[in-house]
């Protein structure tokens, strides 16, 4: 049993906490916001993930909430889990990192304990910005009085739980043998090919494996855009490349692109810090190009069938930027919404889970039922939700972003934006 100190209790944050607590040990989540506090501290899931419930209310007892800093002097491992939103759209903002480090800093002890940088960091930061403020706060040396790691994570929003207990990998950056021992104790249920690197290293293998991905969708929409101007189903032509073990036929879903709070900013703040290095990164930049026009070509098959949206009432089905989760940041749904309206369209949307996240960026759009959206000119379908599967889809006019094999079935005028 160890115990573990986790400061920020975002999706990252939390789901490690509890996974953790499920795993034996002890956990305190430290976060600033008291609303967030209070919620863990009644075991309620201060966000929505599927899981996390159930596990909530199983370890209970075996985790609490605070936002003093000082519990960690009881504690063995601190994981940095804060935010690290994009700055000016391009590299990372560390205020939060370096928040947090300042106050750990302050409440290091004398038993070696080891602060482990989960947030996605760019390459070198822990060593030249994290490790000086920990060392000038507690007095103490990195590598020999506490221990310093990277330990990135990989967990999908809304199979968040699911990815903790079946990680592909577990990669653990460290320099000193004690910090090392301690992660390898921390992580010995877990029966994953697991990678010790250097630092930086560790830093870098988040960002390739987001790049990675990234430019695997924004290479599936283009063959997707190609396709669709020859008529041909590109997730026929993706299951065929897919079998091809090199290939993997996994996230290679055309489609209109990528959002959440990972992908466009880590590719934004990997190209930026390229730039900074006289590096100029063609690829990665392309591929964010595409991701920004992507969501577009939705509006554009719509103005097929419609070509003047002027006072037309056109139906979003899906705001959350993927299935699963209540998350609107970066969602594909707010470049189309926008358009919609600058065309002058009236725009009516659904949601299961993220209205009241989107509602803050629209708030001049109406909410309603999935059923009173299906009634509008056109439907947009934005994100690819079980129940949408459901829909009668008959007599309408769809625009599917996101492959909804009902609606291309029934639909009276169907395009699909891929296919
Ligand atoms: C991602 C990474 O997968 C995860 O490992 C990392 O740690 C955090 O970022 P997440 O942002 O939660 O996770 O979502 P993910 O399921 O990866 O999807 C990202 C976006 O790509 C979504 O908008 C999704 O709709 C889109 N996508 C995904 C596609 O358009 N096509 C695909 O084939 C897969």
């Amino acid at each position: 049993m160890m115990k573990i100190a986790i400061i920020g209790s975002g999706y990252v944050g939390i789901v490690t906490g509890i996974g953790f607590a499920e795993l034996g040990n002890h956990i305190v989540f430290i976060d600033i916001d008291k609303n967030k506090i209070d919620k863990i501290n009644s075991s309620q899931p201060p966000i929505f993930e599927d899981g996390l419930e159930g596990l909530m209310k199983k370890n209970n007892g075996n985790f609490y909430a605070t936002n003093d800093y000082e519990v960690i002097q009881d504690t063995n491992v601190v994981f940095i889990c804060v935010g690290t939103p994009s700055k000016n759209d391009g590299p990372i903002d560390l205020n939060f990192v370096k928040d947090a480090s300042k106050k750990i800093g302050r409440n290091l002890k004398n038993n070696f304990q080891v602060v482990v940088v989960k947030s996605t960091v760019i390459p070198g930061t822990t060593e030249e910005i994290i490790k000086p403020i920990l060392e000038k706060e507690s007095g103490k040396k990195a590598f020999k009085d506490f221990g310093l790691a990277v330990n990135p994570e990989f967990l999908r929003e809304g199979n968040a739980v699911h990815d903790f207990f079946n990680p592909d990998r577990i990669v653990i950056g460290v320099k000193d043998e004690e910090s090392k021992s301690i992660l390898e104790k921390l992580y010995s249920p877990f029966e994953c090919p697991k990678l010790t690197t250097d630092l930086k290293t560790a830093e870098m293998i988040k960002y390739t494996s987001n790049a990675f991905l990234a430019t695997k969708i924004s290479f599936a929409n283009e063959i997707g855009n190609i396709c669709k101007k020859l008529g041909i189903d590109s997730y026929k032509v993706f299951e065929g490349v897919g079998l091809d073990h090199r290939i993997n036929p996994e996230f290679f879903r055309a489609g209109i692109g990528f959002g959440g709070s990972c992908f466009p900013k880590d590719v934004r703040a990997l190209i930026s810090k390229a730039e900074e290095l006289n590096e100029n990164p063609k690829l990665l930049k392309a591929v964010m190009e595409l991701n920004e026009e992507q969501p577009l070509k939705l509006i554009e098959l719509l103005k097929k069938h419609i070509p003047d949206l002027g006072g037309k009432t056109i139906g979003v089905l899906g705001l959350a930027f993927k299935p699963n989760t209540d998350d609107v940041r970066e969602g594909r749904a707010v470049p189309i919404i926008r358009t919609l309206l600058k065309e002058g369209a009236k725009v009516i949307a659904y949601d299961p889970k993220a209205v009241k996240n989107f509602k803050k960026l629209f708030p001049e759009i109406e909410y309603t039922s999935a059923e009173k959206v299906l009634e509008s000119d056109a439907i947009l379908i934005v994100t690819e939700w079980e129940e949408f599967k459901n829909l009668d889809y008959n007599g309408k006019i769809v625009i599917d972003g996101r492959r909804i094999e009902k609606a291309k079935e029934e639909a009276r005028i169907y395009e699909g934006v891929c296919w």
